[in-house]
């Protein structure tokens, strides 16, 4: 970002006046204690020191309220229904905010000892066998801290596992209905990409598959697959796709991400999924989007647990030798420091401990600092605690009833993408409104006028005018009949009167943007 994007405009960001506005000389917000370092004139050479720094002046209240004012610009889920596809945006109790913000558990330090820190570890011990009771799997790791970093862990879990064994694969398979980080991960671990294509009906070709793996031979390594798809589709075919990869000597990697949509359904475990990564920040408890912090932990069958990411929390009975307290430096794949150079995993004050953390045998290494977002861990092991195995499963049973219903109130208006039952997302294409003049983007727009999020638009890339709803398990009948409603309308207008739907929101702070320069060449604002 160079200087010249950032400006100082006085002018308003919708009805609201910028701070360099509001600015009153000499006015102050908090009075900061006396000074007790050195002037920063005695340490930072002069040519680094600024003389003036123009800054903003104002009183605590006009802060308060200018950003309130802004925050109330906003749209969230705790405003507005969000049914933003592939996002998953429901509630997140507020109760498991409230746990996770308990001072015993927001204090607790990475670098306390593991002896320590018990209790978190104890949470961590019992989320990771949560998921993996699941998932049907039989390992956990909570380290991803990301849905995409859990790709790429559990990607490079496969390349370890399959160099153990003497196998030197080149080559990902994706299918074409996955997510867009899917072919993005095997790419950035290194593997050739190779796309499977959907037939009609949203499932996978398996003659494309089949000709897939003739082509390409010993040299695939892994599917990747989403279950259910972006298509909010659950292929069903899984079972013998995941036959005809293992056949291969290849593994497959499930994206579960959508796992909202078969939690208490089905376990991938027992689909023939080896390796699967799971967004808290879209299943369980954690807000998704805004930038906040998130978690991706990848669930693994026996076969891969000993290349799982460093630090991984066991039980100290079973993993005495290994257990590391809580040490800065990454060790070196592969490598697990000799017992001799550990801490002892009790300190002299503490009960033994139950709980440790270690390097599993031939692990990947790490992929943070620490041990994962452990704030969102504790969030979702609150929420799966709370709702236990009925409440999850009652959970799957209305995101997918919700998105059935929108489908079948909606489909003679829209074109369904594909006409089956969907999962937890229906997919409608707007090639119909855009044939009468008012494209996807429009709807969305105007969808803005109505009081709703817009719904993801034109992904996933494979069908024309994408238009990717995803109500949750969270909204009323009445909310969804006022959802439908107004896209039934939307359409009506597309009809009739289109241009409005063009120059659409009206209602919104500000109009219609030009979303490609404000990406390109943004500027900033305070
Ligand atoms: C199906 C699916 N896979 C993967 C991801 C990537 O997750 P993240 O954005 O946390 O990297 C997402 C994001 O929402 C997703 O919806």
């Amino acid at each position: 970002m160079t200087n010249s994007n950032i400006q100082h405009p006085t002018s308003n960001i919708g009805g609201e006046r910028t701070l360099d506005a509001l600015t009153r000389s000499g006015r102050i917000a908090v009075t900061l204690p006396p000074s007790d370092v050195p002037p920063s004139s005695a340490t930072i050479p002069s040519a680094l020191l600024r003389e003036d720094l123009p800054l903003p002046e104002l009183s605590q209240l006009d802060v308060v309220r200018h950003y309130t004012r802004l925050s109330q610009l906003n749209w969230s889920i705790d405003t507005h229904m969000y049914p933003l596809g592939s996002c998953t945006m429901k509630l997140n109790p507020k109760v498991n905010d409230a746990i996770a913000a308990m001072p015993s558990f927001a204090e607790a330090h990475p670098m306390q000892p593991a002896a320590d820190a018990q209790g978190a570890l104890a949470v961590m011990y019992g989320l990771q066998r949560m998921l993996a009771e699941i998932t049907g799997m039989d390992e956990t790791s909570l380290a991803p801290l990301a849905g995409a970093q859990g790709e790429l862990a559990g990607v490079l879990l496969i390349k370890a596992y399959l160099e153990s064994i003497g196998e030197h694969r080149t080559t990902v398979l994706v299918a074409d209905s996955a997510h867009g980080t899917n072919p993005a991960t095997a790419s950035m671990a290194g593997f050739d990409v190779v796309a499977v294509k959907p037939r009609p009906d949203g499932d996978m070709d398996l003659d494309a598959l089949r000709a897939a793996l003739e082509e390409h031979g010993p040299t695939v390594a892994a599917l990747m697959i989403t279950l259910p798809s972006t298509l909010g589709l659950f292929d069903r075919n899984i079972v013998q796709i995941a036959e005809m990869v293992h056949a291969h000597g290849a593994l497959m990697y499930g994206d579960g991400a959508n796992m909202n949509a078969m939690l208490g359904q089905v376990k991938p475990g027992d689909l023939g999924f080896d390796v699967m990564h799971l967004n808290l920040h879209k299943t369980f408890s954690q807000p998704h989007g805004g930038g906040g912090p998130g978690a991706g932990p990848i669930v693994v069958k026996q076969h891969l647990a000993t290349f799982l990411p460093s630090p991984h929390v066991a039980l100290a009975s079973e993993r005495p030798e290994r257990t590391v307290g809580a040490q800065p430096a990454a060790p070196a794949p592969h490598e697990p420091p000799a017992a001799s150079e550990l801490p002892p995993p009790t300190s002299r004050f503490s009960p033994p401990a139950q709980y440790a953390l270690h390097n599993p045998d031939h692990t990947i290494g790490r992929l943070g600092a620490h041990a994962g977002n452990f704030g969102v861990a504790l969030r979702a092991y609150a929420y799966i605690r709370s709702l236990g195995a009925d409440g999850l499963r009652a959970i799957s049973e209305a995101a997918v009833l919700n998105a059935n219903y929108v489908q079948a109130r909606l489909r003679g208006a829209y074109d369904l993408a594909h006409d089956r039952t969907c999962m937890h997302e229906v997919l409608f294409s707007g090639k119909r409104q855009k044939s009468q003049g008012a494209k996807t983007l429009d709807i969305a727009k105007r969808m803005i006028d109505y009081g709703y999020h817009p719904p993801t638009i034109y992904f996933p890339l494979v069908v024309d005018e994408a238009m990717l709803i995803e109500p949750t398990e969270s909204e009323s009948k009445e909310t969804l009949d006022a959802f439908c409603d107004a896209m039934l309308q939307i359409a009506a207008e597309a009809e009739t009167k289109p241009e409005l739907l063009r120059a659409a929101p009206h209602t919104a702070p500000l109009r219609r943007l030009d979303e490609a320069t404000a990406a390109r060449t943004p500027i900033l604002h305070w």
